[in-house]
């Protein structure tokens, strides 16, 4: 079986969040950490050997008071990230065990994942070597300038949204990211391509949603009802004993 190392970046500001009380990865949603959901799908499966959670170095005193005890249960590297997201991920890879195969990268602020969409991700990393969720773009896009006024309309036709998971064999991810020289990059794809190497999209579910703003909190709670049903059972199943999963 391949081995596989998760990696979740939380080290974002959420800027976009405003809550006074909580960084956006630490938030309660369904009476959990948003981070932990996330986290979670993961760490019960068989073929995932390490998991490691970049958080930025401020938060680093409160997460140790609030999660040390889940963190050590759970087997969770907890590393600094950096400045930007990418930095975050690349510091993740420094730590990286040397007998994984493929490398899974999830935003924590994705916290509605589940066990058949975290497969056939991975499945198809092992088959093509580099493979990302998306979604078909269904909206009619503008490019808006100064004074809101509309450019142009932009076809969709051939777009996608990204999301993750996003999953890479390993020798390819830290090649891209070996290359990175500094580049700016939203998600970890663009920096496999642009070492060229192909990266192929598996049509993802807008239920994955990623956690933007507060508004988004409330949607969240209700797509993760929508969740296909968890097919794990067991101690690790934060859903195991929960009657309204079945
Ligand atoms: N992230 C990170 N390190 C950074 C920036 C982002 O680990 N320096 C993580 C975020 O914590 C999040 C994911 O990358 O889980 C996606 O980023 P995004 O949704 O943009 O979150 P934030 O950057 O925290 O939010 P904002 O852009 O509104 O500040
Ligand atoms: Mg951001």
């Amino acid at each position: 079986m391949a081995k596989f190392a998760v990696i979740l970046p939380a080290a974002g500001r959420g800027t976009r969040f405003h809550d006074k009380s909580y960084k956006k990865a630490f938030v309660p949603l369904a009476n959990k950490a948003l981070w932990l959901h996330s986290a979670e799908r993961f760490l019960g499966r068989g073929d995932v050997v390490q998991t490691i959670l970049a958080i930025s170095p401020e938060d680093r005193a409160d997460f140790n008071f609030k999660f040390s005890a889940n963190v050590a249960i759970l087997g969770i590297d907890v590393i600094d990230g950096g400045a930007e997201r990418a930095d975050s991920i690349q510091a993740a890879l420094a730590r990286v065990k040397p007998n994984v195969d493929y490398i899974c990268v999830h935003d924590a602020a994705r916290p509605c994942i589940c066990d058949p969409w975290i497969d056939e991700i991975f499945a198809a990393a092992e088959k093509t070597g580099a493979a990302i969720f998306a979604i078909p773009v269904a909206g009619t896009l503008k490019r808006v300038g100064p004074n809101r006024r509309i450019v142009e309309t932009v076809s969709r036709n051939e777009l996608w949204e990204a999301q993750t998971p996003q999953v890479f064999r390993r020798d390819i991810l830290l090649d891209a990211y070996a290359k990175r020289d500094g580049f700016s990059a939203t998600d970890d794809a663009q920096l496999v391509e642009r070492i060229g190497h192909p990266v192929t999209v598996i049509p993802g579910s807008p239920i994955n949603m990623k956690i933007t703003t507060r508004e988004d909190l409330r949607l969240a709670e209700q797509a993760l009802r929508a969740l296909p049903k968890p097919k794990l059972g067991g101690a690790m199943n934060p859903f195991a004993d929960d009657d309204k999963w079945r």
